[in-house]
Protein backbone atom coordinates (compact mmCIF):
# COMPACT_ATOMS: atom_id res chain seq x y z
CA UNK A 1 0.00 0.00 0.00
CA UNK A 2 1.05 3.36 -1.10
CA UNK A 3 0.60 6.69 0.69
CA UNK A 4 1.47 9.95 -0.82
CA UNK A 5 0.81 13.74 0.15
CA UNK A 6 -2.61 14.49 0.73
CA UNK A 7 -4.65 15.25 3.44
CA UNK A 8 -6.76 12.28 2.49
CA UNK A 9 -3.45 10.55 3.87
CA UNK A 10 -5.36 9.72 7.38
CA UNK A 11 -7.82 7.77 5.63
CA UNK A 12 -4.83 5.18 4.56
CA UNK A 13 -5.05 4.08 8.32
CA UNK A 14 -8.39 2.84 7.88
CA UNK A 15 -7.53 1.04 4.95
CA UNK A 16 -4.93 -0.26 5.87
CA UNK A 17 -6.96 -1.82 9.19
CA UNK A 18 -9.96 -3.15 6.68
CA UNK A 19 -7.17 -4.92 4.12
CA UNK A 20 -5.96 -6.82 7.25
CA UNK A 21 -8.92 -7.49 8.40
CA UNK A 22 -9.85 -9.67 5.17
CA UNK A 23 -6.88 -11.32 5.86
CA UNK A 24 -4.30 -9.57 3.87
CA UNK A 25 -0.30 -9.13 4.56
CA UNK A 26 0.20 -5.58 3.75
CA UNK A 27 3.29 -3.13 3.72
CA UNK A 28 3.61 0.40 3.64
CA UNK A 29 5.54 2.40 1.73
CA UNK A 30 4.94 6.28 2.86
CA UNK A 31 6.33 9.01 0.54
CA UNK A 32 7.55 11.78 1.86
CA UNK A 33 4.51 13.94 1.24
CA UNK A 34 2.67 11.46 3.05
CA UNK A 35 5.13 11.78 5.78
CA UNK A 36 4.29 15.52 6.32
CA UNK A 37 0.54 14.71 6.61
CA UNK A 38 0.80 10.98 9.01
CA UNK A 39 4.11 9.49 11.26
CA UNK A 40 5.24 6.01 9.94
CA UNK A 41 4.64 5.00 13.46
CA UNK A 42 1.13 5.20 13.00
CA UNK A 43 1.07 1.96 9.90
CA UNK A 44 3.84 0.47 11.69
CA UNK A 45 1.55 0.01 14.95
CA UNK A 46 -1.15 -0.89 13.31
CA UNK A 47 0.68 -3.68 10.76
CA UNK A 48 3.42 -4.62 12.96
CA UNK A 49 5.61 -4.18 9.93
CA UNK A 50 8.01 -2.49 9.21
CA UNK A 51 7.12 1.18 7.21
CA UNK A 52 9.00 2.15 4.25
CA UNK A 53 9.91 5.53 3.56
CA UNK A 54 12.34 7.58 1.18
CA UNK A 55 14.95 7.07 4.09
CA UNK A 56 15.06 3.51 3.35
CA UNK A 57 15.17 4.02 -0.56
CA UNK A 58 18.40 6.28 0.01
CA UNK A 59 20.50 4.28 2.05
CA UNK A 60 19.18 0.28 2.20
CA UNK A 61 20.26 -1.38 5.00
CA UNK A 62 21.93 -5.07 4.92
CA UNK A 63 21.44 -5.31 1.37
CA UNK A 64 17.36 -5.34 1.52
CA UNK A 65 16.81 -3.20 -1.68
CA UNK A 66 13.22 -1.97 -0.66
CA UNK A 67 11.44 -1.15 -3.99
CA UNK A 68 12.41 -4.15 -5.53
CA UNK A 69 12.09 -6.50 -2.33
CA UNK A 70 8.14 -4.80 -2.38
CA UNK A 71 7.74 -5.32 -5.79
CA UNK A 72 8.21 -9.20 -5.32
CA UNK A 73 6.56 -9.25 -2.34
CA UNK A 74 3.31 -7.68 -3.92
CA UNK A 75 0.75 -9.81 -5.13
CA UNK A 76 -1.39 -6.30 -5.76
CA UNK A 77 -1.00 -2.75 -4.63
CA UNK A 78 -2.63 0.15 -3.39
CA UNK A 79 -2.00 3.84 -3.65
CA UNK A 80 -4.41 5.76 -1.58
CA UNK A 81 -4.40 9.12 -1.73
CA UNK A 82 -2.13 9.68 -5.29
CA UNK A 83 -1.55 13.09 -5.56
CA UNK A 84 -1.47 14.78 -9.26
CA UNK A 85 2.24 15.03 -8.81
CA UNK A 86 2.67 11.38 -8.12
CA UNK A 87 1.06 10.12 -10.55
CA UNK A 88 2.91 12.69 -12.71
CA UNK A 89 5.77 11.20 -11.64
CA UNK A 90 4.15 7.75 -12.65
CA UNK A 91 3.60 8.95 -15.92
CA UNK A 92 6.65 10.03 -16.96
CA UNK A 93 8.59 7.13 -15.57
CA UNK A 94 10.49 9.40 -12.79
CA UNK A 95 11.48 6.78 -10.31
CA UNK A 96 13.27 8.60 -7.60
CA UNK A 97 10.76 7.94 -5.30
CA UNK A 98 10.52 4.90 -4.26
CA UNK A 99 6.95 4.37 -4.21
CA UNK A 100 7.36 5.21 -8.29
CA UNK A 101 10.28 3.10 -8.40
CA UNK A 102 8.67 -0.16 -6.52
CA UNK A 103 5.44 0.41 -8.86
CA UNK A 104 7.68 0.20 -11.82
CA UNK A 105 9.50 -2.77 -10.39
CA UNK A 106 6.48 -4.69 -10.03
CA UNK A 107 4.54 -6.96 -12.26
CA UNK A 108 1.66 -6.80 -10.04
CA UNK A 109 -1.60 -5.38 -10.63
CA UNK A 110 -2.12 -1.89 -9.64
CA UNK A 111 -5.11 -0.11 -7.95
CA UNK A 112 -4.60 4.20 -8.24
CA UNK A 113 -7.07 6.08 -5.73
CA UNK A 114 -6.29 9.96 -6.85
CA UNK A 115 -7.73 12.26 -4.37
CA UNK A 116 -6.82 16.22 -5.15
CA UNK A 117 -8.84 19.76 -4.93
CA UNK A 118 -11.62 19.85 -7.83
CA UNK A 119 -10.12 21.74 -10.37
CA UNK A 120 -6.30 19.85 -10.07
CA UNK A 121 -8.72 16.57 -10.75
CA UNK A 122 -10.28 18.25 -13.87
CA UNK A 123 -6.93 20.06 -14.73
CA UNK A 124 -5.47 18.87 -18.41
CA UNK A 125 -2.54 17.51 -17.32
CA UNK A 126 -4.10 15.33 -14.88
CA UNK A 127 -6.40 14.13 -17.12
CA UNK A 128 -3.93 13.33 -19.38
CA UNK A 129 -1.99 11.39 -17.00
CA UNK A 130 -5.31 9.44 -15.91
CA UNK A 131 -5.80 8.64 -19.48
CA UNK A 132 -2.05 7.46 -20.32
CA UNK A 133 -1.80 5.19 -17.26
CA UNK A 134 -5.78 3.39 -17.86
CA UNK A 135 -4.37 2.60 -21.54
CA UNK A 136 -0.89 0.84 -19.44
CA UNK A 137 -3.39 -1.22 -17.54
CA UNK A 138 -3.20 0.44 -13.96
CA UNK A 139 -6.79 0.67 -12.85
CA UNK A 140 -7.80 4.20 -11.71
CA UNK A 141 -10.86 4.66 -9.06
CA UNK A 142 -12.40 8.00 -9.49
CA UNK A 143 -12.32 10.28 -6.79
CA UNK A 144 -15.90 10.73 -5.12
CA UNK A 145 -17.90 14.14 -5.19
CA UNK A 146 -18.75 16.10 -2.42
CA UNK A 147 -17.20 19.02 -0.50
CA UNK A 148 -13.28 18.92 -0.41
CA UNK A 149 -10.72 19.68 2.66
CA UNK A 150 -10.11 23.05 0.86
CA UNK A 151 -13.86 24.19 0.67
CA UNK A 152 -13.90 23.50 -2.94
CA UNK A 153 -17.60 21.23 -4.20
CA UNK A 154 -16.47 19.02 -6.56
CA UNK A 155 -14.80 15.32 -7.53
CA UNK A 156 -11.59 15.17 -5.49
CA UNK A 157 -12.58 13.19 -2.45
CA UNK A 158 -10.66 9.69 -1.52
CA UNK A 159 -13.61 6.97 -1.70
CA UNK A 160 -14.51 5.18 1.86
CA UNK A 161 -11.99 2.16 2.35
CA UNK A 162 -14.88 -0.35 1.96
CA UNK A 163 -14.97 0.79 -1.91
CA UNK A 164 -11.06 0.72 -2.38
CA UNK A 165 -11.08 -3.01 -0.86
CA UNK A 166 -13.59 -3.84 -3.34
CA UNK A 167 -11.58 -2.65 -6.31
CA UNK A 168 -8.29 -4.14 -4.63
CA UNK A 169 -10.16 -7.59 -4.19
CA UNK A 170 -11.37 -7.09 -7.75
CA UNK A 171 -8.02 -6.95 -9.01
CA UNK A 172 -6.94 -10.04 -7.61
CA UNK A 173 -10.20 -12.28 -8.49
CA UNK A 174 -10.48 -14.08 -11.28
CA UNK A 175 -12.38 -12.78 -14.29
CA UNK A 176 -14.11 -15.95 -15.00
CA UNK A 177 -17.65 -13.76 -15.63
CA UNK A 178 -15.87 -11.37 -18.12
CA UNK A 179 -18.09 -10.13 -20.40
CA UNK A 180 -21.39 -11.67 -18.88
CA UNK A 181 -24.15 -9.60 -18.25
CA UNK A 182 -25.89 -10.37 -15.48
CA UNK A 183 -29.15 -9.63 -13.74
CA UNK A 184 -29.81 -10.06 -10.03
CA UNK A 185 -33.06 -9.62 -7.57
CA UNK A 186 -32.67 -8.90 -4.16
CA UNK A 187 -34.89 -7.81 -1.23
CA UNK A 188 -38.48 -8.08 -0.73
CA UNK A 189 -41.53 -6.51 -2.38
CA UNK A 190 -43.83 -4.16 -1.15
CA UNK A 191 -47.46 -3.94 -1.68
CA UNK A 192 -49.60 -1.12 -0.75
CA UNK A 193 -52.56 -1.66 1.47
CA UNK A 194 -53.40 2.43 1.73
CA UNK A 195 -51.24 5.24 1.69
CA UNK A 196 -48.70 4.78 4.33
CA UNK A 197 -49.31 0.43 4.55
CA UNK A 198 -47.73 -2.47 3.07
CA UNK A 199 -47.33 -6.01 2.90
CA UNK A 200 -44.34 -7.49 2.78
CA UNK A 201 -41.81 -9.91 4.35
CA UNK A 202 -38.58 -9.92 5.98
CA UNK A 203 -36.21 -10.42 2.91
CA UNK A 204 -32.62 -8.04 4.05
CA UNK A 205 -31.31 -8.28 -0.05
CA UNK A 206 -28.01 -9.79 1.51
CA UNK A 207 -28.43 -12.81 -0.15
CA UNK A 208 -29.15 -10.58 -3.90
CA UNK A 209 -26.26 -8.61 -3.40
CA UNK A 210 -23.54 -11.10 -2.43
CA UNK A 211 -24.48 -12.39 -5.61
CA UNK A 212 -24.04 -8.86 -7.22
CA UNK A 213 -21.04 -8.33 -5.81
CA UNK A 214 -19.28 -12.02 -6.05
CA UNK A 215 -20.43 -11.45 -10.06
CA UNK A 216 -19.05 -8.12 -10.05
CA UNK A 217 -15.69 -9.21 -8.65
CA UNK A 218 -15.40 -11.73 -11.35
CA UNK A 219 -15.60 -9.49 -14.09
CA UNK A 220 -19.29 -9.61 -15.16
CA UNK A 221 -21.44 -6.59 -15.64
CA UNK A 222 -24.27 -6.60 -12.87
CA UNK A 223 -27.85 -4.88 -12.62
CA UNK A 224 -29.67 -5.56 -9.61
CA UNK A 225 -33.07 -4.55 -9.44
CA UNK A 226 -34.55 -4.62 -5.83
CA UNK A 227 -37.25 -3.59 -3.80
CA UNK A 228 -36.49 -1.77 -0.58
CA UNK A 229 -33.19 -3.33 1.03
CA UNK A 230 -32.16 -2.78 4.47
CA UNK A 231 -28.41 -2.88 3.18
CA UNK A 232 -26.63 -0.12 1.56
CA UNK A 233 -25.29 -0.97 -2.34
CA UNK A 234 -21.76 -0.13 -3.44
CA UNK A 235 -21.44 2.34 -6.03
CA UNK A 236 -20.11 0.25 -8.61
CA UNK A 237 -23.80 -1.65 -8.60
CA UNK A 238 -26.16 -0.47 -11.39
CA UNK A 239 -29.05 -0.44 -10.12
CA UNK A 240 -33.04 -0.37 -10.62
CA UNK A 241 -35.08 0.20 -7.61
CA UNK A 242 -38.30 -0.92 -7.14
CA UNK A 243 -41.44 -1.43 -4.69
CA UNK A 244 -44.34 -4.53 -5.93
CA UNK A 245 -43.80 -7.21 -7.73
CA UNK A 246 -45.27 -5.60 -10.49
CA UNK A 247 -42.86 -3.35 -11.12
CA UNK A 248 -40.19 -5.41 -10.39
CA UNK A 249 -41.82 -7.72 -12.83
CA UNK A 250 -42.47 -5.14 -15.44
CA UNK A 251 -38.15 -4.16 -15.00
CA UNK A 252 -37.06 -7.50 -14.88
CA UNK A 253 -38.83 -8.50 -18.23
CA UNK A 254 -37.47 -5.35 -19.85
CA UNK A 255 -33.92 -6.49 -19.28
CA UNK A 256 -34.01 -10.46 -19.53
CA UNK A 257 -33.56 -10.09 -23.01
CA UNK A 258 -30.17 -8.42 -23.06
CA UNK A 259 -28.41 -10.67 -20.17
CA UNK A 260 -26.86 -13.72 -19.96
CA UNK A 261 -27.54 -14.75 -16.70
CA UNK A 262 -30.74 -13.82 -14.52
CA UNK A 263 -30.84 -15.04 -10.64
CA UNK A 264 -33.98 -14.32 -8.57
CA UNK A 265 -32.91 -14.18 -5.02
CA UNK A 266 -35.59 -11.53 -4.30
CA UNK A 267 -38.72 -12.42 -2.40
CA UNK A 268 -41.18 -11.11 -4.51
CA UNK A 269 -44.99 -11.30 -2.58
CA UNK A 270 -46.89 -14.32 -4.34
CA UNK A 271 -50.36 -11.67 -3.15
CA UNK A 272 -50.76 -8.30 -3.55
CA UNK A 273 -54.19 -5.90 -2.30
CA UNK A 274 -57.05 -5.90 -4.86
CA UNK A 275 -58.03 -2.53 -3.73
CA UNK A 276 -55.71 -0.07 -2.51
CA UNK A 277 -56.94 2.55 -0.05
CA UNK A 278 -56.43 5.74 -0.80
CA UNK A 279 -55.08 8.57 2.40
CA UNK A 280 -54.78 6.21 5.61
CA UNK A 281 -57.23 3.45 6.31
CA UNK A 282 -59.38 4.66 9.46
CA UNK A 283 -60.23 2.48 12.31
CA UNK A 284 -63.94 1.71 12.00
CA UNK A 285 -64.87 -2.00 11.73
CA UNK A 286 -63.93 -4.57 14.38
CA UNK A 287 -62.99 -7.08 11.49
CA UNK A 288 -61.30 -5.96 8.37
CA UNK A 289 -61.23 -7.99 5.45
CA UNK A 290 -58.62 -7.70 2.62
CA UNK A 291 -59.10 -9.41 -0.59
CA UNK A 292 -55.35 -10.77 -2.17
CA UNK A 293 -55.15 -11.48 -5.74
CA UNK A 294 -51.99 -13.18 -6.94
CA UNK A 295 -48.97 -11.55 -8.48
CA UNK A 296 -47.42 -12.62 -11.68
CA UNK A 297 -44.73 -15.06 -11.66
CA UNK A 298 -41.62 -13.40 -12.63
CA UNK A 299 -39.28 -16.12 -12.72
CA UNK A 300 -41.76 -18.91 -14.25
CA UNK A 301 -43.00 -16.00 -16.99
CA UNK A 302 -39.11 -15.20 -17.94
CA UNK A 303 -38.15 -18.33 -18.00
CA UNK A 304 -40.51 -19.45 -20.48
CA UNK A 305 -38.77 -16.87 -22.76
CA UNK A 306 -35.32 -18.12 -22.27
CA UNK A 307 -32.94 -18.13 -25.27
CA UNK A 308 -30.40 -20.48 -25.77
CA UNK A 309 -27.26 -19.24 -24.38
CA UNK A 310 -29.13 -17.56 -21.20
CA UNK A 311 -29.35 -19.22 -17.94
CA UNK A 312 -32.10 -18.78 -15.48
CA UNK A 313 -31.39 -19.42 -11.88
CA UNK A 314 -33.73 -19.19 -9.26
CA UNK A 315 -34.01 -19.61 -5.41
CA UNK A 316 -36.60 -21.24 -2.96
CA UNK A 317 -37.33 -20.54 0.09
CA UNK A 318 -38.41 -23.66 2.15
CA UNK A 319 -39.09 -25.17 5.35
CA UNK A 320 -37.27 -28.43 6.75
CA UNK A 321 -37.75 -31.37 5.69
CA UNK A 322 -39.72 -30.50 2.51
CA UNK A 323 -37.24 -28.68 0.80
CA UNK A 324 -35.85 -31.07 -1.42
CA UNK A 325 -39.08 -32.29 -2.65
CA UNK A 326 -40.43 -28.14 -3.34
CA UNK A 327 -37.20 -27.40 -4.49
CA UNK A 328 -37.09 -30.11 -7.46
CA UNK A 329 -40.85 -29.57 -8.35
CA UNK A 330 -40.40 -25.57 -8.68
CA UNK A 331 -36.73 -26.59 -10.88
CA UNK A 332 -39.14 -28.36 -13.04
CA UNK A 333 -42.41 -26.46 -12.82
CA UNK A 334 -40.30 -23.05 -13.44
CA UNK A 335 -37.95 -24.36 -16.07
CA UNK A 336 -34.98 -23.25 -14.32
CA UNK A 337 -31.30 -24.07 -15.23
CA UNK A 338 -30.64 -24.23 -11.43
CA UNK A 339 -32.47 -23.88 -8.14
CA UNK A 340 -31.02 -22.59 -5.05
CA UNK A 341 -32.67 -23.94 -2.18
CA UNK A 342 -32.51 -22.67 1.62
CA UNK A 343 -34.07 -23.57 4.80
CA UNK A 344 -35.89 -20.67 6.55
CA UNK A 345 -37.11 -22.00 9.45
CA UNK A 346 -33.28 -21.68 11.13
CA UNK A 347 -32.22 -18.84 12.53
CA UNK A 348 -28.91 -18.70 11.26
CA UNK A 349 -30.57 -19.41 7.24
CA UNK A 350 -32.93 -17.64 4.86
CA UNK A 351 -33.81 -14.23 5.69
CA UNK A 352 -32.23 -11.51 7.51
CA UNK A 353 -29.17 -13.33 8.38
CA UNK A 354 -25.22 -12.96 7.93
CA UNK A 355 -25.24 -16.76 7.12
CA UNK A 356 -26.52 -19.30 4.88
CA UNK A 357 -26.71 -22.50 4.00
CA UNK A 358 -27.87 -24.06 0.85
CA UNK A 359 -29.01 -27.02 -1.43
CA UNK A 360 -28.78 -26.24 -5.51
CA UNK A 361 -30.36 -28.64 -7.86
CA UNK A 362 -29.39 -28.05 -11.13
CA UNK A 363 -31.47 -28.79 -14.43
CA UNK A 364 -28.80 -31.61 -15.56
CA UNK A 365 -29.62 -33.71 -12.14
CA UNK A 366 -26.61 -32.13 -10.15
CA UNK A 367 -27.38 -32.03 -6.43
CA UNK A 368 -24.64 -29.73 -4.13
CA UNK A 369 -24.85 -28.77 -0.60
CA UNK A 370 -22.82 -25.37 0.48
CA UNK A 371 -22.55 -25.69 4.03
CA UNK A 372 -23.10 -23.18 6.78
CA UNK A 373 -21.04 -20.23 5.56
CA UNK A 374 -21.19 -16.03 5.14
CA UNK A 375 -23.80 -15.42 2.36
CA UNK A 376 -20.56 -13.77 0.32
CA UNK A 377 -18.80 -17.11 0.60
CA UNK A 378 -21.88 -19.08 -0.76
CA UNK A 379 -22.67 -16.33 -3.17
CA UNK A 380 -18.44 -17.27 -4.57
CA UNK A 381 -19.49 -21.00 -3.99
CA UNK A 382 -22.65 -20.62 -6.23
CA UNK A 383 -20.71 -18.83 -9.02
CA UNK A 384 -18.52 -21.73 -8.87
CA UNK A 385 -20.99 -24.55 -8.72
CA UNK A 386 -22.91 -22.33 -12.15
CA UNK A 387 -19.58 -22.32 -13.94
CA UNK A 388 -18.86 -26.07 -13.42
CA UNK A 389 -22.16 -27.09 -14.15
CA UNK A 390 -23.67 -25.17 -16.96
CA UNK A 391 -20.19 -23.66 -18.07
CA UNK A 392 -21.28 -24.89 -21.63
CA UNK A 393 -24.62 -22.91 -22.00
CA UNK A 394 -22.71 -20.07 -20.52
CA UNK A 395 -20.08 -20.20 -23.27
CA UNK A 396 -22.68 -21.17 -25.86
CA UNK A 397 -23.29 -18.44 -28.53
CA UNK A 398 -27.00 -16.82 -28.81
O1 LIG B 1 -32.63 -11.06 1.51
P1 LIG B 1 -32.08 -11.91 2.64
O2 LIG B 1 -32.50 -11.39 3.98
O3 LIG B 1 -30.60 -12.11 2.52
O4 LIG B 1 -32.75 -13.35 2.51
C1 LIG B 1 -32.46 -14.17 1.45
C2 LIG B 1 -33.70 -14.93 0.94
C3 LIG B 1 -34.17 -15.89 2.02
C4 LIG B 1 -34.83 -13.96 0.59
C5 LIG B 1 -33.23 -15.70 -0.35
O5 LIG B 1 -32.19 -16.55 -0.03
C6 LIG B 1 -34.38 -16.49 -0.97
O6 LIG B 1 -34.68 -17.60 -0.61
N1 LIG B 1 -35.07 -15.86 -1.96
C7 LIG B 1 -36.27 -16.38 -2.62
C8 LIG B 1 -37.47 -16.18 -1.74
C9 LIG B 1 -38.77 -16.66 -2.36
O7 LIG B 1 -39.55 -15.84 -2.71
O8 LIG B 1 -38.84 -17.96 -2.55
P2 LIG B 1 -40.12 -18.71 -3.23
O9 LIG B 1 -39.81 -20.14 -2.99
O10 LIG B 1 -41.38 -18.14 -2.68
O11 LIG B 1 -40.03 -18.35 -4.76
C10 LIG B 1 -39.33 -19.15 -5.70
C11 LIG B 1 -38.70 -18.29 -6.75
O12 LIG B 1 -39.70 -17.63 -7.53
C12 LIG B 1 -37.79 -17.21 -6.22
O13 LIG B 1 -36.63 -17.14 -7.05
C13 LIG B 1 -38.61 -15.94 -6.36
O14 LIG B 1 -37.77 -14.80 -6.58
C14 LIG B 1 -39.48 -16.24 -7.56
N2 LIG B 1 -40.80 -15.58 -7.57
C15 LIG B 1 -41.68 -15.76 -6.54
C16 LIG B 1 -42.92 -15.17 -6.60
C17 LIG B 1 -43.26 -14.38 -7.70
N3 LIG B 1 -44.42 -13.77 -7.79
N4 LIG B 1 -42.39 -14.23 -8.70
C18 LIG B 1 -41.17 -14.81 -8.66
O15 LIG B 1 -40.37 -14.66 -9.59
Amino acid sequence: MGVTGGIAAYKAAALLRLLQKVGANVRVILTEGAEAFISPLTFEALSQEKVFTQADFLKPQGGFIPHTELARFAEAVVVAPATASFLASLTSGDAQSILVATIMATKAPVLLCPAMNVNMWEHPAVKENIAKLRSWSYEVLAPCGGELACGDVGPGRLPEPELIADFLARLLAPADYQGKKVLITAGPTREPIDAVRFISNRSSGKMGLALAKAFWLRGAEVMLVHGPLSVKIPSYLSQRPVETAQEMYQVVNELFPGVDILVMAAAVADYTPVKTFSGKLKKKEKELVFTLKKTPDILAEVSAKKRPGQVVVGFAAEEGEKLPEEARRKLKAKHLDLIVANDITRCETGFETETNEVFLFFANGKELKLPLAPKEKIAWQILDALKEQLGEILSAKA
